[in-house]
């Protein structure tokens, strides 16, 4: 008789003689209602833990699928040993021809058809679900918690605060979901074995060329004009005198329908492509710079005082060598403090905060927590015994600023990552410390035929007022008649 119970108690039968077929049933017997339970209420977003959707997608799902595998593994080696003997042809043959068991196999055909249907749904949703969450901002920015943190907290601080990490750092298609999956799985190794190096290393190699990847959002070949740019800078005087510097940027543009590559976004264009050349890893020692036109030509400019023999990797110039902290922004103390002190966050009322805040935050600390403390502390102590009448008066106003004073600090400083003011990451949009725009625009960079790469102070702005009082400038724009 081919019962449909005949076939479960048969089933259970072999999986009860093979031991792969018998663990891989108790585990999946165990482990599926949790997985069934769990993705349902994560689902509902009912619980917001990193952990707890790692727990399901990379821990739970991977299991049952291994416990299915055994299963079947099981199942298949058996079958292999003489099971294939009962189940032949003419038994198949002679139970279809009979009305009543084809009727049978047929329901048994029809379920089993449903149930593997509704599991492979319900695989899919793990799946998709797991794949979205290791893709989400959350999971890369909090999971590896100390690792990832500076770039998580620079990132939140940050323009692209509302773009994914996987926008900029995975190439949208199989092949670079599939490759991040994998380097994904070699950090969690690195994580997990304490292996990471502190600082993470840049230049990110994976992220480049980026002009695709900027290039989803932002298109330069058609930007145009100059752009007309503040600085907000605080002196360390009693005041905290407020100054500015104004300049027109030259953002140019790559050049399109029939306008010319002109101004600070000329290396990118479609016209032409340059090539650069460092001797160090960082980027930073350029020796040679080639720009390649369209039709064939080039100019080459060389380092003077190089040897031919020095070794040297070559890039291609995109976006990144200049925006390589679009987002990761990493400030200076100096900067860190001007910001807060602009916006509100630290009063500028505060006789010397400037200058007090910068010693407290510029000197070295073991860890956060540490720092935190004593930032505080040495404020509250300066300010007790320079202004006592003000700290008993106006501690409302003392404690904003400590509060400002430790934001700026843990906001660039990460102690746990060996991330100081600055030394780690340093931004190429300007020319801080002769580097950056630097790299290239130092005249030294010559070419055969006499041109240099220029450092001209008007090539890349027209700075109308420098280290000004803000108050000025104010003035300067109320006089432009409307
Ligand atoms: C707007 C694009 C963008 C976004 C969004 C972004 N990054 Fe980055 N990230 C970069 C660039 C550019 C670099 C530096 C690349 C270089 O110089 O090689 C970088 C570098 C890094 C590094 C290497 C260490 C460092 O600071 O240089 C890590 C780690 C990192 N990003 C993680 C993240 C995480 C986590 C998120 C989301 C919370 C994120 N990134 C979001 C563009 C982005
Ligand atoms: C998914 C879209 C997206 C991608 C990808 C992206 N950006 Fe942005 N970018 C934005 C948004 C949104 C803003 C904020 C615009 C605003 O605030 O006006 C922004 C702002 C900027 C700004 C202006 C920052 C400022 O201070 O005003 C720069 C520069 C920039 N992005 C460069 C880059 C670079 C370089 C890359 C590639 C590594 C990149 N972006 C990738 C969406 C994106
Ligand atoms: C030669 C250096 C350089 C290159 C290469 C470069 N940029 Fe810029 N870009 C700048 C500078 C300098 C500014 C103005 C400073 C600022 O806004 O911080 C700027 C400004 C921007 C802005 C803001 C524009 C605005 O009006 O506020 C965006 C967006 C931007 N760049 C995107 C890109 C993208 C995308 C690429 C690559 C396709 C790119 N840039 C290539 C130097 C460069
Ligand atoms: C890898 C080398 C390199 C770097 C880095 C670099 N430049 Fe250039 N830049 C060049 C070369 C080469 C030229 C063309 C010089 C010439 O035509 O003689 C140029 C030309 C320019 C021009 C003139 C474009 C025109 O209108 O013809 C501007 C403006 C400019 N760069 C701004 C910048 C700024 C701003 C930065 C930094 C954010 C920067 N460059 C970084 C190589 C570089
Ligand atoms: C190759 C392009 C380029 C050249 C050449 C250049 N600059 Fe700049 N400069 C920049 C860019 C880009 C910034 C950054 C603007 C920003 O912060 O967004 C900047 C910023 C500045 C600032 C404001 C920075 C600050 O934080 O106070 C000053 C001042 C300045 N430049 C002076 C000069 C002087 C003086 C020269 C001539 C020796 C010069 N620059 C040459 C591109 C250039």
């Amino acid at each position: 008789m081919f019962k449909q119970g005949g076939v479960i108690l048969t089933l259970l039968g072999i999986i009860f003689r093979r031991p792969a077929a018998l663990v891989g049933a108790i585990m999946f017997a165990l482990l599926f209602p949790i997985l069934l339970l769990s993705v349902f209420i994560d689902l509902q977003g009912g619980i917001e833990n990193p952990y707890f959707s790692l727990f399901i997608y990379l821990i739970l799902g991977p299991l049952s699928i291994l416990a299915l595998v055994l299963l079947a593994v099981g199942l298949i080696r058996v079958n292999r040993q003489g099971l294939g003997e009962h189940y032949t042809y003419e038994f198949f043959k002679e139970q279809l021809t009979n009305p009543e068991q084809s009727r049978r196999i047929r329901r048994l055909v029809y379920n089993a058809t449903f149930f593997i249907s509704l599991f492979l749904l319900f695989l899919g949703v793990v799946a998709y679900s797991g794949h979205s969450f290791t893709d989400s901002s959350r999971f890369c920015g909090t999971f590896c918690h100390t690792v990832m943190e500076p770039e998580y907290v620079t990132f939140k601080n940050s323009p692209h605060s509302q773009v994914s990490c996987v926008a900029c750092h995975i190439e949208q298609n199989a092949q670079g979901v599939t490759k991040a999956k994998f380097t994904g799985m070699k950090q969690l190794y690195a994580t997990f074995f304490n292996t990471y190096e502190r600082p993470l290393q840049t230049p990110l190699q994976s992220l480049r060329p980026t002009r695709q990847i900027c290039e989803q959002c932002h298109r330069p070949e058609k930007f145009h004009g100059h752009k007309l740019t503040f600085i907000d800078t605080f002196l360390p005087d009693e005041d905290n005198s407020h100054m500015q510097t104004t300049m027109l940027l030259k953002i140019g543009s790559g050049g399109y329908q029939g306008h010319a590559p002109h101004g600070i976004h000329w290396h990118i264009s479609e016209q032409h492509q340059l090539y650069y050349q460092a001797t160090d890893a960082k980027q930073q020692k350029i020796i040679r710079v080639e720009l390649k036109e369209a039709d064939g030509t080039s100019t080459i400019y060389h380092k003077q005082g190089v040897t031919a023999a020095e070794r040297a990797t070559e890039y291609m110039m995109d976006c990144l060598d200049c925006h390589n902290r679009p987002t990761h922004i990493f400030l200076a103390p100096d900067a860190a403090l001007d910001k807060k002190i602009h916006a509100g966050r630290i009063p500028a009322e505060l006789p010397y905060i400037k200058q007090q805040a910068l010693a407290a935050i510029s000197r070295p600390y073991a860890d956060a927590e540490s720092a935190r403390l004593q930032i505080a502390r040495q404020l509250r102590q300066w300010y007790d015994s320079h202004y006592p009448e003000l700290s008993a008066a106006q501690g409302p106003l003392l404690e904003k600023a400590i509060s400002g004073a430790q934001q700026a600090y843990s906001e660039n400083v990460f102690p746990e990552m060996n991330i100081h003011w600055q030394s780690s990451y340093q931004s190429y949009i300007g020319h801080q410390n002769d580097t950056g725009c630097f790299r290239c625009h130092n005249g030294t960079l010559v070419s055969d035929d006499g041109k240099v790469i220029s450092r001209d102070c008007d090539l890349c702005h027209v700075i109308l007022a420098e280290n000004v009082p803000a108050k000025s400038i104010t003035e300067m724009m109320q006089s432009i008649p409307r």
